[in-house]
């Protein structure tokens, strides 16, 4: 029987990358899949309402939590294996993500360079199908395993079964992340052998042109983006934030095309099913709400996008200063915009 270790009265500031203050009446840090399963075994625990937390870094804290948090932490990294088409590789759920994504570059297994630097765990990057520079998780992803912490079995998911989408997968869609059903263990990604550079992306192709690069490595196009990330998006280390704070709303082409015809310089990316995204962060921007402030948190003067803690905030704060940012593109442009983290509790 593993003995879990497990504190009273935890300060959940120092894990969330906003910096928002909360406790926890009890935080249970995880490392491997038996104590998530002797935990949900346990009857003290039966009916006391649950939260998986990560690296914290795609969460608003708007008060003190009376239940249990799982603090996920399990280890791990490995080749898990191979065909003639792809290596697989599996990480713990508690791996840092950057350092993941490292590791496998310098292992020689390229696919994951685009999504560097982006702050928490490898068991988060599939609950919100995280992305950057054109690539999405959900494109590296064989599957998951993800521990149902009411009966305490061990459930995979494909890729099919995450049900991914823009920012999104099952795991939000049926508010298993916020009931704390599953806790994820693992994630185990699929990594073409077959690999050239993904340099669609005009600051990526932008960057390695300005290096002189013309066939650039894995290794080089991790380096563009961390180069771009560094420029743009504040670190959670100096400036508390949660990277974008809305998603890209995605409008009906009619309504698009309006947007378009009164704001040409607005970017727009068509999508596949005919919608059109839309850059939230020119929006804010134009809304006026770069680099401008209410109370102690702010839009950041560098990318309208991320929303920072300048210090001291609280979650109330951040649901003020969104709700005005929200209203604001509403009033002007008539998009609502949708947080991209959770609030919690909500
Ligand atoms: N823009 C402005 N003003 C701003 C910010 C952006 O005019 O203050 C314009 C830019 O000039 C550009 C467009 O908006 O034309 C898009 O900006 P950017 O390329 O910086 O990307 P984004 O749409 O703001 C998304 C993701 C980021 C990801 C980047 C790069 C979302 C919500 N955000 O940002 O993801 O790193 O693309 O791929 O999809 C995150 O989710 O936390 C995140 C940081």
């Amino acid at each position: 029987m593993t003995t879990l270790s497990i504190e009273a009265d935890a300060d959940l500031r120092p894990r969330n990358t906003l910096a928002l203050p909360a406790r926890a009446a009890q935080l249970a840090t995880i490392r491997s899949a038996d104590e998530a399963r002797a935990l949900a075994a346990d009857p003290r625990w039966r009916g006391v309402p649950r939260f998986v937390l990560g690296g914290g870094s795609n969460l608003v804290l708007c008060g003190d939590f009376t239940g249990l948090v799982l603090q996920a932490a399990l280890p791990g990294r490995a080749l898990a294996g191979e065909d003639a088409d792809a290596w697989y590789i599996s990480a713990g759920a508690g791996e840092n993500w950057h350092d993941f994504v490292q590791w496998t570059l310098a292992a020689g297994y390229p696919g994951l360079e685009n999504l560097s630097l982006i702050p928490g765990m490898v068991g988060a990057a599939p609950i919100q199908n995280i992305g950057a520079y054109g690539l999405e998780v959900a494109e590296r992803f064989a599957f998951l395993d993800a521990l149902d912490l009411d009966c305490g079995e061990l459930r995979r998911f494909d890729a099919a079964a995450c049900r991914f989408g823009y920012r999104d997968s099952v795991f939000k869609q049926e508010g298993w992340h916020l009931s704390g059903h599953y806790l994820i263990t693992a994630v185990t990604f699929r990594l073409p052998k077959k690999w050239a550079p993904l340099t669609r992306y005009a600051d990526v192709a932008g960057e390695l042109a300005a290096a002189g690069i013309a066939q650039p490595r894995a290794q080089d196009v991790a380096a563009a983006v961390t180069a771009i990330r560094r420029r743009k998006l504040p670190d959670p280390a100096q400036i508390p934030n949660a990277g974008s704070f809305f998603q890209n709303p995605v409008v009906s082409s009619g309504q698009a095309a309006q947007l378009m015809a009164a704001h040409p310089a607005l970017p727009t990316y068509a999508q596949p099913d005919g919608r059109v995204k839309l850059a939230a962060g020119w929006l804010i921007e134009q809304a006026g709400w770069k680099g401008r402030d209410l109370g102690p948190v702010g839009m950041y003067e560098k990318q309208a996008l991320i929303l920072v803690n300048r210090g001291g905030a609280t979650g109330a704060d951040v649901r003020l200063l969104a709700q005005a940012v929200q209203a604001d593109v509403q009033a002007r442009f008539g998009v609502r915009l949708e947080p991209e983290p959770i609030y919690f509790p909500a």
